[in-house]
């Protein structure tokens, strides 16, 4: 079998644990400190605060409705998201509803392995009532905005999308971005497959999410890395972006 595809699938097999129970000692059972739930917010940064998430006006509460009519959606308007739905849609995806122990873990809307929540979340906004277009990253321990860079991303964010021009134009799209060590300080060279693993578990939370809300979604796993990363300074090694998902109001399509 090719090497490269060799490698592949060996990633997605647990064997990664089997070596680490054999052979190898994570940092935490070496003693050394965890790192922080999630990254510092800096001197000087300017913290936006979001509404009651859970303030939001639902179009539906049904499961079975959410979950049977979930799609990926490609076709926005040009209409604005309110903050409200945006406040729910990030609650939805990694907020955070208790801190246990001395900071020593957090709990979630969404599950992760050990509960590690080794995601970052950013932002690009392009309509959003109430904020500036331009970067954001979600403090999840304050359920609020840090904003990075006011300024008009659409091109940058759609070259980013490989030229997805969704990605650009919707009203916000979701960045997560992982934070290895988070999960490696515990689970060593086991914790990568499973730090996947809990992406996909904060981008379904965000298309039932938008479904409940009459909004429209679409994962996206086609970018460029280092583009990507460089927009929202992620230095590419210890923080790096995964998944995106744009978000808009549907567009009405005439049937
Ligand atoms: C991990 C992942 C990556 C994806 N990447 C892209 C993408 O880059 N561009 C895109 O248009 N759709 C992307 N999609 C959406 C899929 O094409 C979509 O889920 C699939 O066609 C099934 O359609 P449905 O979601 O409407 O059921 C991705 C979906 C997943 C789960």
């Amino acid at each position: 079998m090719e090497k490269l595809i060799k490698e592949g699938r060996d990633f997605l097999k647990s064997n990664r644990f089997e070596l680490l129970a054999k052979n190898i000692q994570s940092d935490q059972s070496r003693g050394v400190q965890q790192p922080p739930l999630e990254k510092p917010v800096k001197e000087g940064e300017i913290l936006i605060d979001l509404p009651d998430p859970k303030s939001v006006q639902l179009k539906e509460r049904d499961i079975v409705a959410i979950i049977e009519n979930r799609e990926s959606r490609r076709l926005f308007d040009e209409s604005p998201l309110s903050l409200e739905q945006l406040s729910f849609l990030l609650w939805a995806t990694q907020g955070v509803k208790s801190i246990m122990g001395n900071r020593y873990a957090t709990k979630r809307t969404v599950p992760s392995a050990g509960a590690r929540h080794p995601y970052e979340t950013y932002l690009w906004v392009k309509r959003v009532d109430g904020l500036k277009m331009g970067l954001y990253r979600y403090v999840a321990l304050q359920h609020k905005l840090a904003l990075i860079h006011e300024g008009d991303y659409t091109i940058d964010m759609t070259q980013a999308a490989m030229g997805q021009k969704f990605v650009g134009e919707c009203a916000c799209t979701f960045v997560w971005a992982v934070v290895p060590y988070r999960g490696e300080w515990r689970y060593h060279i086991g914790s990568h497959k499973p730090m996947l693993l809990d992406a996909g578990h904060a981008c379904q939370n965000l298309y039932l999410a938008c479904q409940s809300l009459g909004l429209g979604t679409c994962a996206i796993a086609a970018y460029f890395q280092e583009p990507l990363d460089n927009l929202f300074h992620l230095d590419g090694e210890e923080e790096f972006s995964v998944y995106l998902s744009p978000v808009g109001v549907l567009k009405k399509v005439n049937k």
